[in-house]
């Protein structure tokens, strides 16, 4: 038997383990598993925990209001300590690279447990960018033992850090597992939520779905992207621009201020991950600082701007399914203009092959570790 701990805290870390959360419980003469949430987040955490029935064993429950990296970091890694030592799990599993990633990895160190990284390798190799992602991921190569890295490319970067063949696995992204999956359960699936938004949405055109957080785009550049949803929004006055604003206040109050009494502009909480599936599909464009959401959108044929100055991400860029545009104002009005006016470059765009992979992901890591 194996002890597994696995350990996450943000909406994108819960959809991306959650698959591997369920391949590892049909393997019960195997691992013994036990699951801990940070809750860096904690509504929109709930949420992902709420639709994939998970019941953490473990809840840290250290979200405060504007938190700081300084106090987040340190209280992870103070609260994993009694879990780790009481638990003691042959291996721990992070995913991908926020604070609770970064932070569990060192405490998982600490503790003597095996370290295993899912979605390893992604790299900008510029440290302020995304700022501190990109630093959390380094670090978080250096302490792992085990990497699942999502694509051919993560990999290579991983083999250029010396970390040794034998202990890097290519596994696509496991996002794409919970997608496939979650896709089959929303099929005749309906909400409070998705009638408001068809009813908002009624007599438009077509819906453009933007979401947007991320830390270096705090400040001028989400006015810069707010100016623009708002050109984007009466240069086109029969589209609906739906915008579900991450709960950041630092995100909310530049919104909330820049775009807050736009007619075809509609403002609304985090959606479900269901909810925001449904919407994914629904929608013509997507324009997006996400990570996850730009590995999504191709499998279900959107295109999708990325506002983002730098990307970790470059497979989608190669393939096509991804465009970016940074924080530039005028750029993201013309490509979003562009594409919804332009049908050939529409059409090649939302039928391109997604890089992130065929939704096998989370089995080829159960297989890895118990041939461990
Ligand atoms: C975090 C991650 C980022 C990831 C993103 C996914 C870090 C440093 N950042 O950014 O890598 O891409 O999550 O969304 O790890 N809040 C709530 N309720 C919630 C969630 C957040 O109120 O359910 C508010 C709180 O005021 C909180 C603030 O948002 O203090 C910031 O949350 P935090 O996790 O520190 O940063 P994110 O911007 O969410
Ligand atoms: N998502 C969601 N509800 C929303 C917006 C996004 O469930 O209102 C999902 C989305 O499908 C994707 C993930 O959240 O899987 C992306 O999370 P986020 O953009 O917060 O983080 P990132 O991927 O940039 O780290």
């Amino acid at each position: 038997m194996k002890k597994v701990l696995i350990i996450f805290g943000t909406r994108p870390e819960a959809i991306k383990m959650a698959p591997i959360i369920n391949e590892f419980k049909k393997h019960p003469n195997k691992i013994t598993l036990k699951v801990c949430i940070t809750a860096q987040h904690r509504e929109m955490l709930d949420q992902v925990l709420n639709f994939f029935q998970i019941i953490p064993d473990y809840d840290l429950d250290i979200m405060q209001t504007g938190q700081n990296l300084y106090s987040l970091t340190s209280k992870i890694i103070q609260s994993l300590k009694p879990i780790l030592e009481n638990f003691g799990p042959d291996y721990v599993f992070v995913h991908g690279d926020t604070t609770t990633t970064m932070a569990s990895s060192i405490a998982s160190f600490y503790s003597g447990s095996k370290v295993c990284h899912v979605e390893a390798g992604l790299r900008t190799l510029n440290k302020l960018s995304p700022f501190p992602e990109e630093i959390n991921r380094q670090i978080t190569s250096r302490i792992c033992d085990y990497h699942f890295a999502p694509t051919e490319s993560s990999k290579i970067n991983l083999l250029n850090e010396n970390i040794l063949p034998e202990n890097i696995l290519v596994t696509g992204n496991t996002v794409i597992d919970a997608l496939f999956e979650s896709v089959k359960r929303v099929k005749s699936y309906n909400s409070e939520k998705i009638d408001k938004i068809v009813s908002l949405t009624k007599n438009s055109k077509e819906i453009i779905l933007v979401t947007g957080h991320r830390r270096e785009n705090h400040g001028d550049g989400f006015i810069k992207i707010c100016n623009a949803l708002k050109e984007i929004a009466i240069e086109l006055p029969e589209s609906s621009i739906v915008y579900p604003v991450h709960l950041n206040p630092k995100v909310l109050k530049p919104v909330n201020e820049i775009l807050g009494n736009i007619k075809n502009i509609h403002l609304l909480s985090p959606l479900s991950y269901p909810d925001f599936i449904w919407l994914m599909n629904k929608s013509k464009l997507i324009i997006t600082d996400s990570g996850g959401v730009q590995e999504e959108a191709p499998s279900l044929g959107k295109p999708v701007l990325v506002m983002r100055e730098t990307t970790e991400r470059p497979e989608a860029v190669e393939a096509g399914t991804v465009i970016l545009v940074g924080t530039k104002k005028d750029l993201i009005v013309s490509e979003a203009l562009d594409l919804l006016s332009n049908k050939k470059r529409y059409n090649k765009m939302s039928k391109l092959h997604n890089p992130y992979g065929d939704g096998k992901a989370s089995i080829k890591i159960t297989n890895f570790l118990n041939k461990l």
